[in-house]
C-alpha cells in the first residue's frame, strides 16, 4: 500500500496547470487534466530540469530547459533529449483533497 500525502485541494490546480509538492523528499508535479489528476516526479531525466516549470501541451509536460516531453499520465519520455521516463505516482481524491501515493520501494 502506498503512503498517501495530501497535495492540494480540489479546485486549487486549474485545468492544464500543475502544482509542485514534496513527497518524502522528492519533488513531484501534480497536474490537472480536465478534472483528472496525475503526478509525476519533477526531475527531468535528461539533465535534472524542473519539468513543472515548463508548460503543458495536451497531456504532455514539456521541460523548459531543452524541450523534452513526458506523458503526464504515465511519466513516459515521449521526446528527445529525454529517453528515460520519470516516476508516475498514483493519485486519489478524498473528501476534497488530492492525495499522492508514494509507491516507491524504499
Ligand atoms: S533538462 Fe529537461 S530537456 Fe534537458
Amino acid at each position: 500500500m502506498p503512503e498517501w500525502v495530501a497535495a492540494a485541494q480540489v479546485g486549487e490546480i486549474a485545468d492544464g496547470e500543475s502544482k509542485l509538492v514534496v513527497v518524502n523528499d522528492s519533488d513531484v508535479a501534480v497536474y490537472n487534466l480536465g478534472g483528472e489528476y496525475f503526478a509525476i516526479e519533477d526531475l527531468c531525466t535528461h539533465d535534472g530540469g524542473e519539468i513543472s516549470t515548463g508548460w503543458v501541451d495536451g497531456d504532455r509536460a514539456v521541460c523548459p530547459r531543452h524541450f523534452a516531453e513526458f506523458s503526464i499520465r504515465t511519466g513516459e519520455a515521449l521526446k528527445a533529449p529525454a529517453y528515460e521516463g520519470v516516476h508516475s505516482f498514483p493519485v486519489r481524491v478524498r473528501e476534497g483533497t488530492v492525495e499522492v501515493g508514494d509507491d516507491r520501494d524504499d
